[in-house]
């Protein structure tokens, strides 16, 4: 059955980082969290110009996971456990920030300097209590070897679980699914909903449907019940992801960048941050 729709809401520009212009589909005025979702930001699109000092320098997280998916420009980002990494379009960084990570997240060097365009989405995924402490983990793959499924009027690439027979080579604590349509003018294409999953579509390019409701770039459209659901392209050509995951239905205390279950796990966040105990990030 076709998922409803329950509202369709435009995601609002709203000042991010460092000089940054984000559009935050949730959580916002009319939709708030989305369980186990905290947080969907699409990065511009933005035009960067030339000698910029733009974007997202040393802040700490804790919970939770980060999922940066880069659709055009270039990301550079830095942390406190010596890792570091470049994502061009197309590239999925998964980073389980757990018990803690300092990082950045810059448009890189040379963006910055010669000036471009940056677009790209950065989704906030709970953790389970149990989880939220794990040390820090990332998982991050160039655009080449992101599962894709190509079918006349489109492509779907699979970040997170599956799609007709592909599946995700990205792992993720809880059953989260992660599509990314482009759809062609006038295409289409059926995605499964799975089972106890609940969700959302966003769009990133174009215009089209999802599940027979208009949707527009920057909107977002909220899932109700329903297995799967159909996009179809407009004269444009249409680009939204689908994304689902199975509530986790635990209390969330967020201050910021900490995302706990009790508000005490919060006070020690905060403690731990001061104290120093996230680290700093290596010159
Ligand atoms: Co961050």
């Amino acid at each position: 059955m076709q998922c409803t729709i329950e509202r369709v809401v435009a995601a609002p520009a709203t000042p991010e980082g460092d000089g940054m212009v984000v559009h935050r589909a949730f959580p916002g005025q009319s939709v708030g969290r989305l369980d186990p979702f905290l947080m969907l930001d699409e990065m511009g699109p933005l035009v960067l110009p030339p000698n910029s000092r733009q974007g997202f320098p040393d802040h700490p997280h804790r919970g939770f996971e980060t999922v940066t998916y880069l659709l055009e420009g270039e990301f550079q980002h830095k942390d406190s456990h010596g890792h570091k990494g470049r994502l061009g379009p197309g590239d999925v960084q998964w980073m389980t920030a757990g018990s803690g990570v300092m990082h950045s997240e810059m448009p890189s060097a040379e963006l910055r300097r010669n000036g471009g365009t940056l677009h790209g989405l950065q989704l906030w995924v709970n953790l389970p209590a149990k989880d939220k402490m794990m040390p820090a983990r990332y998982q991050e793959f160039p655009g080449a070897r992101i599962p894709a499924v190509t079918f006349p009027g489109g492509t779907v690439k699979v970040l997170a679980g599956k799609f007709r027979d592909a599946s995700a080579i990205i792992a993720t604590r809880t059953p989260i699914q992660f599509l990314h349509a482009e759809l062609t003018a006038g295409g289409a294409v059926e995605m499964n909903v799975p089972a106890g999953h609940k969700g959302f579509v966003y769009s990133v390019r174009g215009a089209g449907t999802v599940a027979g409701k208009a949707v527009r770039h920057s909107e977002l459209a909220v899932l109700g019940a329903g297995d799967t659901v159909t996009l179809t392209a407009g004269p444009e050509g249409f680009g939204a992801v689908l994304i689902t995951g199975v509530p986790l239905g635990e209390p969330v205390f967020q201050y910021g960048p900490f995302v706990m279950t009790t508000r005490a796990e919060i006070i020690q966040a905060v403690e731990d941050f001061q104290a120093g105990k996230f680290g700093s990030i290596p010159a």
